[in-house]
C-alpha cells in the first residue's frame, strides 16, 4: 500500500469537494490517501514519507493562487524526481490552473505523471454522478500506476 498526498487549496470548496473524491478513488486502488490543505504544508520536510503526489488549485484571474505558487516553490526544495503525480482544479470558464500544476510537476519537478492528465472541471459537474465518476477515477489512475 503507498500513501498518497493530495494537497489543495479551495476558496468556495469546489476544488476540495474534487480532493476528497478522488482520495476515494486512491482508496479503491488499494492505496492510502492523505487529504492535506497546501497551507498546512510549511516547508519541504513536510512532503516526506509519500510515494505519490497530487496537487489540487482552483483558476482564480486566469492564474493558479499565490498559496499555490508559494507551496510549488517548497515542492520544488522537496527533491520529486520520478515520484508519481496528478494534478486537478475546478473553475467556471477558463481553468487554467490545473494544467499549470501539471506542467510544472512535470517538466519543472520531472515527477512520472499519470497518463490521463491534469483533471479540470467545471464547478456545476463536481457535485453529478459524472464529476464524482470523473475523480474517483482520477485518483484510481494514479493509484493504479503502483500497481495494487
Ligand atoms: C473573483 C473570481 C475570479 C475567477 N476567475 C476565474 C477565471 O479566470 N477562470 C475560471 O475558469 N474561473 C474563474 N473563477 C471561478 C472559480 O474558478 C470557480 O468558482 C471554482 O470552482 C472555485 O473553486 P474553489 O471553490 O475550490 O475555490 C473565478 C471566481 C472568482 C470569484
Amino acid at each position: 500500500m503507498n500513501k498518497i498526498l493530495v494537497a489543495y487549496v479551495s476558496r468556495t470548496g469546489n476544488t476540495r469537494k474534487m480532493a476528497d473524491f478522488i482520495s476515494e478513488g486512491i482508496r479503491f486502488s488499494g492505496h492510502d490517501p492523505v487529504l492535506k490543505k497546501i497551507s498546512e504544508i510549511k516547508n519541504e520536510k513536510d512532503l516526506e514519507g509519500y510515494d505519490g503526489f497530487i496537487f489540487g488549485c482552483p483558476t482564480y484571474h486566469r492564474d493558479m493562487t499565490s498559496g499555490m505558487k508559494t507551496f510549488l516553490f517548497i515542492a520544488e526544495r522537496a527533491n520529486l524526481v520520478g515520484k508519481m503525480g496528478g494534478a486537478f482544479g475546478s473553475y467556471t470558464h477558463s481553468g487554467e490552473s490545473a494544467q499549470m500544476v501539471f506542467d510544472t510537476m512535470e517538466f519543472v519537478f520531472k515527477m512520472d505523471m499519470v497518463d490521463l492528465g491534469a483533471l479540470n472541471l467545471k464547478e456545476a459537474i463536481i457535485d453529478t454522478p459524472d464529476g464524482l465518476k470523473a475523480c474517483q477515477e482520477y485518483g484510481k489512475a494514479v493509484g493504479q500506476k503502483f500497481g495494487s
